[in-house]
């Protein structure tokens, strides 16, 4: 049967329509590698139970087709190959309210096959940037390096595009730009589904799993949230779930998105626990056992919506010989433009306690675009660099964008270090270095003219613009296309601001919230921007890593014309290279 597909009304198959709301579909003998089911977005979400042997071996939500298939996802049966399998499928709500149950376009194109398609099917998918094959995907998790190979495991609900179903998937690269997907590697268990967290590689074996083994942290959602670990012997191609775990659990709702990390000072493992409106603090010689160290939050920085994935990490201040220590705490609701953001605080740790440097009620942004969160750092990453991912998207609208195959992309890997300015220490975020080798044919040269057009067909490039600027100068630089659709920058030096307009940027009514207009403060003067175009996104960054700008953006053809307008005495000119 090997490579035919096989409709599910034979006599190797069979439906049987139970109750209202309850239908079994057995495989007699499973030949083929993945049944595939057919999904309606909008559809509501049935329960399926994968049973073999009389025992649930898996269990997913999955938005059954209902009036018309959006696309296919698969579910792997490898493992169960030569077995009778039975998929016990139980609907919520009222399945006969748009006619017969059994009437569902669901149930005549389920089906058998040996291969699942995962050629790219969308317009909007990033050249350089990560994403999953297919499938929802939202935070990074578990960055780690280890023998010339970069881990980006992620959330991932490889039953539909929208979240569902957390696992990890799985990438690696070489240089933090080419990325090979590998697939499941984190599944549901009985202790709940797999959220954030992070992955350390355990150089001296104080774990015991090993020398140089990988141990992996997650929340393991269920009734409640309790932390796990997993470790892997084969360099994260696969983890063992501990049988100890959970490892940390404590009495609050939101207990979240371990990040682990070894403190030299003190020669201990630390953990930090994003937990309702604070950061809670532990530590561990074995990263088996925690004990509670501290907490930091409480009347610091933005609480309008839920702390989530945190980071702790030391980092050279630029210029001096100090170093300075930065608290990550993502939080959604909350971000200056709605939804959610990456807000920081810089301070010192010793290995117990965080102490802010800053004034309480001051809110540090590390992005002043809509789509920048979830953002964290590589563990054991390569020549003291620190290295950051961040997710790109907004939870207002990041189960409507316009994407069907898969939904969200990571943002382009940024080195960070901290930077003062009038007194205080900031973050700065320079795009990997790894992103010049994606520089291609240059489309356009440099030059100051007001308006110009090029070769953007590939919806891939990166514009250079170099800007001499003046007390009371502006520079507004528009990137828009034929249709007239726009992406609008403006430098405004007296009033120390940079702003990016998306509001009439392409496809924007899958969501109210996704026009916007949003403003970065500069600190000190710019001289330059590197701005990142991707089929979907525009990433701006000054010359100088000091602040950037994220956003998701839908042309419906890709921005192919330059309009460069300089006001009261600022001088700048542009010049765009391809990426590959
Ligand atoms: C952040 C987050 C995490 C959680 C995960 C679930 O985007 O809400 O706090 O672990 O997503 O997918």
């Amino acid at each position: 049967m090997a490579g035919t597909l096989q409709l599910l009304a034979d006599n190797e198959t069979e439906m049987k329509f139970l109750s209202k709301n309850h239908c079994l579909v057995e495989i007699k003998n499973v030949a083929t590698r993945f049944l595939l089911l057919p999904v309606e977005e909008k559809a509501e979400l049935c329960r399926l139970r994968i049973i073999v042997g009389n025992e649930t071996v898996q269990a997913m939500n999955v938005r059954l087709a209902v009036g018309q298939i959006d696309y296919f996802v698969p579910v792997d049966l490898a493992r169960y190959a030569g077995k009778h399998v039975l998929v016990d499928v139980q609907a919520a709500g009222d399945v006969h309210k748009n006619g017969s149950w059994k009437d569902h376009v669901c149930w005549s194109h389920i089906r058998l096959s040996d291969a699942f398609d995962t050629v790219n099917r969308e317009k909007w998918r990033p050249i350089y940037h990560h994403t999953p094959a297919y499938g929802w995907m939202n935070d990074p998790n578990g960055l780690f390096y280890k023998d010339g190979l970069y881990h980006l495991y992620y959330q991932w609900n490889p039953y539909g595009s929208q979240w569902e179903n957390m696992h990890w998937g799985h990438s690696v690269s070489r240089d933090l730009v080419h990325w090979e997907n590998k697939g499941m590697t984190l599944a549901p268990d009985a202790l709940g589904t797999i959220f954030s967290g992070c992955a350390v590689v355990d150089h001296e074996n104080t774990a015991g799993f090993g020398k140089g083994a990988v141990v992996a942290f997650y929340t393991s959602a269920g009734e409640s949230q309790m932390q796990s670990m997993a470790y892997s012997k084969d360099n994260g191609a696969s983890f063992v779930k501990y049988d100890g775990n959970p490892v940390v659990t404590a009495d609050v709702p939101d207990f979240r998105d371990p990040h682990v990390f070894w403190h030299r000072e003190t020669a201990r493992w630390v953990m930090l626990l994003a937990a309702g409106q604070e950061m809670r603090i532990y530590s561990s010689s074995n990263l088996k056992d925690w004990q509670y160290e501290s907490a930091f939050g409480e009347g610091w920085g933005n609480h309008d919506g839920v702390w989530e994935c945190p980071d702790l990490i030391k980092l050279p201040v630029r210029g001096t010989n100090k170093e300075k220590w930065m608290l990550i705490c993502n939080i959604n609701p909350g971000g200056p433009f709605g939804g959610n953001a990456t807000q920081y605080f810089i301070g010192q740790f010793d290995g117990h306690r965080f102490t802010c440097e800053d004034q309480p009620d001051e809110t540090k942004w590390m992005d002043y675009g809509k789509d920048h969160y979830a953002a964290i750092t590589f563990d054991n990453a390569p020549d003291g660099r620190h290295i950051l991912m961040a997710w790109m998207s907004n939870w207002q609208y990041a189960n409507l964008v316009p994407t069907l195959q898969y939904r969200s992309a990571n943002a382009v890997p940024c080195d960070i270090d901290l930077f003062e300015h009038a007194g205080k220490t900031y973050v700065g975020r320079t795009p990997a270095k790894e992103l010049l080798a994606l520089r291609g044919r240059r489309l356009l040269k440099r030059s100051a003219a007001a308006r110009r057009t090029f070769d953007a067909e590939k919806g891939a490039y990166e514009l250079l613009v170099n800007i001499k600027p003046s007390a009371a100068g502006q520079t507004r630089l528009s990137l828009q296309n034929e249709k007239g659709e726009r992406v609008v920058l403006t430098y405004d030096v007296a009033a120390a601001t940079l702003s990016v307009d998306r509001t009439l940027s392409g496809e924007t009514d899958f969501s109210d919230a996704f026009k916007a207009v949003t403003t970065a403060p500069v600190r000190g003067q710019i001289s330059g921007l590197r701005i990142f175009v991707d089929k979907s996104s525009v990433e701006v960054f000054d010359a100088d890593g000091r602040l950037s700008l994220t956003h998701l953006v839908f042309p419906t053809q890709p921005y192919n014309t330059l309009l460069l307008q300089n006001g009261r005495g600022n001088e700048a000119d542009v010049e765009v290279y391809e990426l590959r």
